[in-house]
Formats: C-alpha cells, structure tokens, sequence
C-alpha cells in the first residue's frame, strides 16, 4: 500500500508520471488539476469559483481544496487503495491538513517524490503540450500539432489549455516559486522528502523514479 505526493514545477511531468506509476503499484492517481477541469467541463458551483483562478495561473483558496481532499482520502482509506497525489498540497496549510489527516486516520505518507525540472524547460513542454479532452493524457509536440493528431491513449481529441498560454504560464512559475517551492523543505525536515531528476524522455525519468522508490520503500 503506497500513499505518495507527487511534488514539482507546472510542467515537471507529474501527470505523465502518475500515468505510468500508478499502473506499476496498482495505485489511484488524484489530480487536483484534472478534477477542478472536470468540474468546469460540468459547469459546477466549485468549477465556476476555480476557473476564475486556474485561467489566471493562481492556486485556488486552501479551504476549497483541503475540503475536496477530505472526503477523496478517507474513501480511498476505507479501501486499502493506493493513492498518488498529483498536484496536491500545494502549499504549507494544504501539506499541514494532510498529515494531520492521514495523522488522524492512522496512517503514514510513503513519501514525497520531487520531480526536479529546470525552470527553462518547465516554460519549453507547457508552451507545446496538448491534452487530452477524454482522459487528460498529454502529448508534447514542440513543433506543433499535427492536423490529424488524436491521444495516443484513448484516441480522443487533443486541445491546449487556457492556463497554458505564455503569460499564464510565467504566472505559474512565480505562484510555485513562491507558495509551492517551500513544500520541499517543509518534507525535507520530516524526512518524508525524495528527489528525482525530472530530465530526459518521459521512460527514462520513470526508470529512475522506479529505482528511487524501491529503495525508499525498502528503507
Ligand atoms: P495542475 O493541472 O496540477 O497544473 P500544474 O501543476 O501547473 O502542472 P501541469 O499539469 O501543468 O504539469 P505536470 O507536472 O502534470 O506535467 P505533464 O505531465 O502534463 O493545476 C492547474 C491549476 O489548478 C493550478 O494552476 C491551480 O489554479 C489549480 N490547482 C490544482 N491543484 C491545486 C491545489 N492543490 N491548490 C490550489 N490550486 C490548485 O507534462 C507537461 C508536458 O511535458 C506534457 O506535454 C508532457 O507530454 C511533456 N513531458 C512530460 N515529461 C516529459 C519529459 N521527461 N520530457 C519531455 N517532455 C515531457
Ligand atoms: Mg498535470
């Protein structure tokens, strides 16, 4: 049974990773990302409120999302379900509320995997990204789309997302810089703190986080 957050810069690759990860150790990727979308695709109370912040690159209020959390976690719990969380917590009161929760259910976080990118790069794969309208796969292409191109996935249809305009994206950066990149130490202290190298083609970083994690597991 593994409970992971996946931590990293917007781009860094956290949702390429879930998708191969979860597969790997039977887990359940929760995506904060691609549940707000969803939310906004449904035109829902909580997707009206988020869509104001997402399509500006800003995090959307703590209480919003430490209420979502709750309820996921503790069903995931009752199911002995292996979980990975991809773009949750976010910032300090988001990782607080979730010790405190996994605390209060009586379980502990395997770790927090960093996905180390640089800052460049980050810029370089969210500026070409497409993603999938179906199942929220991605596909990178740095000298544009092909007409014809579908998810390589489900077959679905590819589009860009509003938060991945060049603007929005520099937004992004600076919100993690300043309330996400914080988190690191904050795991660090607690000894609950793995980091991976983020470059190189998407197989070659799951190698590494394979290897990563089975020595942290074992340990
Ligand atoms: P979210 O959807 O989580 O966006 P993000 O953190 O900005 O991360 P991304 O999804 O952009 O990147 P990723 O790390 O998943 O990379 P990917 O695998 O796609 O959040 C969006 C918004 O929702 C936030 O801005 C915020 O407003 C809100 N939100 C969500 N959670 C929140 C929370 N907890 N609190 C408050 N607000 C919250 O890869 C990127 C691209 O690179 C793809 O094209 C991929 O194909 C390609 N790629 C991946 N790996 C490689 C590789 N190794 N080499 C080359 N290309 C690669
Ligand atoms: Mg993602």
């Amino acid at each position: 049974m593994i409970r992971l957050v996946l931590l990293g810069g917007p781009g860094s690759g956290k949702g390429t990773q879930a998708d191969r990860m979860k597969e790997r150790y039977r887990a359940v990727k929760i995506s904060t990302g691609d549940l707000l979308r969803e939310e906004i695709r449904r035109e829902s109370e909580l997707g009206r409120r988020a869509k104001q912040f997402m399509d500006k690159g800003e995090l959307v209020p703590d209480d919003v999302m430490i209420g979502i959390l709750d309820k996921m976690t503790q069903a995931f719990e009752t199911r002995a379900q292996s979980y990975i969380l991809d773009g949750f917590p976010r910032t300090l009161p988001q990782a607080q509320a979730l010790l405190e929760m996994l605390k209060k259910q009586g379980v502990n976080l395997t770790t927090a995997l960093l996905i180390d990118v640089p800052e460049s790069e980050l810029v370089r794969r969210l500026s070409s990204r497409w993603t999938c309208r179906n199942c929220s796969a991605t596909a990178g292409y740095p000298d544009g789309k092909p007409d014809q191109a579908v998810c390589g996935q489900c077959g679905g249809e590819l589009y860009q997302r509003d938060d991945d305009k060049k603007e929005t994206i520099l937004n992004r950066m600076k919100v993690y810089r300043k309330n996400t990149e914080p988190l690191i130490r904050f795991f660090e202290e607690k000894g609950l703190l793995t980091r991976v190298e983020g470059f190189g083609d998407p197989d070659s970083v799951a190698m590494r986080i394979h290897e990563t994690l089975e020595r942290t597991l074992k340990s």
